[in-house]
């Protein structure tokens, strides 16, 4: 072990359940954090830009070989103890065990660059809410991925890691997502924020004030249909740069290609639902760019009002928000310190990101939790981000 290990205490957890379940130590152990997307929704697949930041909170993945010959593997989830057990060579998906599907795509993605030769018996555990928003699944194929890579000696570029990640979800968990969650693990850059170019993959790092931090506050709202609703958008935005292909006399390959200035143009000529959801990664697409020169001048209060302005066209153009994340979002505007808040991720449920000055962040995080609960009579979650270096092995 080289490092200081986040979040140690998972760490020794899992390699504790590890050794009672399989009665050998781990050969390998990665670490893979969760993400915050900051600014940029729904523009990683429009090949659009994005701030993101790796997190504190992420998942461990620890691997050992199987004795004896064979690729029979398997696979524990620390958190129930559950186990799936399958063949490494041909992993196949879980309708019993949706959780190993993540891995088991992972491992599909490295078997077409090298048949497993092998088994393991493998655990995960992690600290990051199901369902958050925060990206665990994504955490998990990287860590996974990361693991596989060292245990089986095939080495993979971290953007191939992303795409197998990716694929993962696309093929065994059947959302079209793009590549933002697994960048954003891989990528991640302590204390600074991930600005991403979702066409050229030219990704890097972004200083933002030590003034101010970010909370994330989890509704622990998961509306229905989450996969479908996203697919949905992810498909009328192809519709509309499909549109713009054929309308406008330069090349459009992506909705990253067509301005506001065009959209607001054409907009009345397009399918109205289809011009609704392209204003959104559009604007969001500017917004990014906006955000860079702010920050650039450390212009906090100019980028916290971004945030507000991508929540509002989330809302009203995207129509992925929802009355729980509304509420934050709506209520934050008044919380002293707050210089902006959104929802973060996929939406229809999840996380609102709120940036606040340090100084203010545990006042903050009380009013807000007392506007969530005074609405819904529930509790929501709030816990301060740091902007973290990305996935790696541990051991
Ligand atoms: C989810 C997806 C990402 C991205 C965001 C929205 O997190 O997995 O690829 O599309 O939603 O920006």
């Amino acid at each position: 072990m080289d490092k200081e290990i986040v979040n140690k205490s998972v760490y020794d957890i899992l390699v504790n359940k590890f050794v009672a379940k399989y009665g050998v130590e781990p050969e390998v152990v990665s670490y893979a954090p969760g993400r915050v997307e900051i600014l940029g929704n729904h523009t990683d697949y429009n090949e659009g830009y994005v701030l993101s930041a790796a997190i504190n909170y992420g998942t461990f993945f620890a691997i050992a070989s199987t004795e004896g010959e064979g690729t029979e593997a398997f696979l524990t989830a620390g958190d129930v103890m559950e186990e799936a057990t399958f063949d490494a060579a041909a992993p196949t998906v879980s309708r019993e065990y949706m959780w190993s599907n993540y891995v088991k795509g992972v491992l599909a993605g490295f078997n077409k660059l090298k048949p497993a030769t092998r088994g393991f018996k493998a655990m995960f555990l992690g600290n990051i809410p199901l369902g958050s928003g925060l990206s665990s699944s994504a955490a998990l194929e990287v860590a996974a991925g990361l693991a596989f890579s060292k245990f089986y000696g095939i080495e993979v570029s971290k953007l191939d890691l992303a795409k197998i990640g990716q694929k993962s979800e696309h093929e065994y968990a059947g959302v079209k997502c793009g590549l933002l969650d697994q960048v954003s693990s891989i990528y991640g850059f302590k204390d600074a924020l991930v600005w991403s170019d979702f066409r050229t993959f030219d990704i890097k790092n972004v200083n933002i004030s030590s003034d101010v931090c970010f909370l994330m506050c989890n509704t622990n709202a998961k509306h229905a249909l989450v996969d479908g609703a996203y697919n949905e958008r992810r498909q009328k935005c192809e519709q509309a740069a499909a549109y713009f292909a054929s309308a406008l006399d330069h090349p459009v390959t992506a909705l990253r290609d067509v301005t506001w200035m065009e959209w607001l143009k054409h907009k009345d000529d397009m399918e109205p639902l289809v011009a609704k959801r392209s204003a959104h990664p559009i604007g969001e697409d500017d917004r990014v760019l906006t955000a860079i020169e702010l920050l650039r001048n450390n212009d906090l209060e100019g980028f916290g009002k971004l945030m507000f302005e991508s929540h509002a066209s989330s809302r009203n153009y995207f129509e992925n928000s929802c009355p729980e994340l509304d509420v934050l979002v709506d209520g934050a505007k008044a919380v002293p310190g707050v210089l902006g808040a959104r929802l973060s991720g996929g939406g229809f449920g999840g996380s609102v990101v709120v940036m606040v000055k340090v100084e203010d962040a545990d006042a903050a995080a009380v009013a807000l939790r007392n506007v969530y609960a005074n609405k819904f009579s529930q509790r929501c979650d709030i816990r301060t981000i740091k902007c973290s270096e990305g996935a790696h092995i541990v051991k």
